[in-house]
């Protein structure tokens, strides 16, 4: 039996992430997460998610994730895809990801766990923050969904 039928063939571990934004269609505002550790990644910001566990699809994870992190309940979009095979993102040598478009149905995002501030970035301020190095290109791409601010 097959028990990790969503993990990429290359061997890397998968990890999920939400562009979270304030409209799936038109965005003008995306939202920040401040990462409280491990040590080398903390203090740099990042599209909020985590690695998917061994019982759960991609995007049970990405709810759990971001349910666990923010305390929100999103309603997922289209994927932002990657340049990768199953269009994930690199993370590394260790990890690829995969990314959606969310909005929040329910809660106000806040730094529950794993981070010590969230933010949201208007569309001309996409680059205020210092994004972890992994998430950069996935913004730049993000960049050309949005309108004015
Ligand atoms: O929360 P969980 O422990 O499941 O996973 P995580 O530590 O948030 O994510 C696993 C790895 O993915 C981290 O070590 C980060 O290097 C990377 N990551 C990233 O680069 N950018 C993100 N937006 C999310 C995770």
């Amino acid at each position: 039996m097959d028990l990790s039928p969503h993990l990429p063939s290359s061997g890397r571990a998968l990890v999920v992430a939400a562009a979270v934004v304030d409209d799936l269609r038109t965005p003008t505002r995306l939202l920040a997460a401040r990462r409280t550790g491990p040590s080398v990644l903390a203090g740099g910001w990042e599209l909020p998610g985590g690695k998917v566990e061994l019982d759960e699809t991609p995007l049970e994870a990405l709810h759990r994730e971001l349910r666990e992190e923010l305390g929100v309940v999103v309603e997922v979009g289209p994927p932002v895809d990657g340049p990768l095979p199953g269009r994930s993102w690199l993370l590394g040598e260790r990890y690829e990801m995969l990314v959606w478009l969310a909005v929040v149905v329910e809660g106000e995002p806040a730094a529950i766990e794993d981070h010590d501030e969230v933010r949201w970035l208007g569309a001309g301020h996409l680059f205020d923050v210092a994004w972890l190095p992994a998430d950069l290109p996935i913004v730049e791409r993000l960049e050309a969904r949005f309108g004015a601010s």
